[in-house]
């Protein structure tokens, strides 16, 4: 099985191409997926079966001043990796959902999303019909910035932090979401859900980076989203039904781990 991995060096990608160590993986340099004719270059020279697509704009906030240029990419790039012949696999988000939901979206839940963001990826979920969509949310691993990465600087350098309370998610390992990537070469098209179970809030979540770093989780303040005014609105509520991946507190605890290592081996928190 040939694998191709659209924007290499993200945190996905990363994972992906350690777990897959034969797959192509190709940076936004060596392959900007919104060149067409570069797409089908790429695909005459690497032949792939699969293309996993890691690529996007994922700055959700500067997507409200940027909407049409983060389109480009989460948008109408994915059409020119969607019709190579090769099998695409679309890495989607909880985002495309409005938050209005009290119990987890399930796959074929209407969408409807609330930021610009949102609006650019559920067009890349048009653009991928026919191929395999995976959702996933709230992601964090070893590289790149994320947030349980930004929770363990905080504690080292806050005596308290207050974090939002009232948005519910499920946080995600990027390198389970990898496993389960992997064995989706063969899948059926259609929307899948690519989280690990059991659902908490940013407030939830970043006490238990606390309480893993052996701190205590009261320094941790609950506050309201009203309270940390961003550019995007984010939906309250975002759990993703039938998640497929083990329980985040338990996938956050082996992580927790490797993420520790690479701080000590040198990679900015
Ligand atoms: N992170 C989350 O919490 C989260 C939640 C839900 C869903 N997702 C989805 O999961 C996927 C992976 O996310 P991630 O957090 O691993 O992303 P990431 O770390 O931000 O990596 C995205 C990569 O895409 C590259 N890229 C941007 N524009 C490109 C273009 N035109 N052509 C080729 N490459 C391009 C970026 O390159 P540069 O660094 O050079 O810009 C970067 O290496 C994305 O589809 C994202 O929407 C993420």
């Amino acid at each position: 099985m040939r694998w191709l991995i659209t924007g290499a060096g993200g945190m996905l990608a990363t994972d992906l191409a350690g777990l897959l160590d034969d797959a192509v993986a190709l940076s936004r340099a060596e392959l900007d997926i919104r060149d067409k004719d570069a797409v089908t270059r790429a695909v005459r020279e690497h032949r792939p079966d699969v293309i996993v697509n890691c690529a996007a704009w994922t700055a959700v906030d500067d997507a409200e001043r940027h909407e049409e240029e983060a389109l480009a990419v989460n948008g109408h790039a994915v059409a020119n990796l969607a019709s190579t012949g090769a099998r695409l696999i679309q890495i989607s988000t909880d985002y495309v959902f409005d938050g209005t939901a009290r119990v987890p979206y399930a796959e074929d839940a209407p969408t409807r999303p609330v930021n610009a963001y949102g609006r650019t990826k559920l067009a890349g979920e048009l653009a991928a019909d026919g191929h395999v969509i995976v959702r996933t949310a709230w992601l964090y691993g070893a590289s790149g910035r994320n947030f349980v990465k930004t929770m363990i600087r905080l504690e080292r350098e806050r005596e308290s932090v207050s974090v939002v309370a009232d948005q519910h998610g499920g946080p995600t390992w990027s390198a389970d979401l990898a496993r389960y990537v992997a064995t989706l070469a063969d899948a059926p098209p259609g929307v899948h859900h690519g989280t690990n179970a059991g659902q908490t809030t940013w407030h939830g979540l970043a006490q238990e980076v606390f309480t893993l770093l052996g701190a205590d989780p009261a320094r941790v303040k609950p506050i309201p989203a009203s309270d940390y005014p961003v550019p995007a609105p984010r939906p309250a509520y975002s759990v993703l039904g039938n998640p497929r991946l083990r329980d985040w507190r338990e996938a956050l605890g082996e992580a927790f781990v490797e993420i520790q290592a690479g701080l000590v081996a040198g990679q900015q928190p």
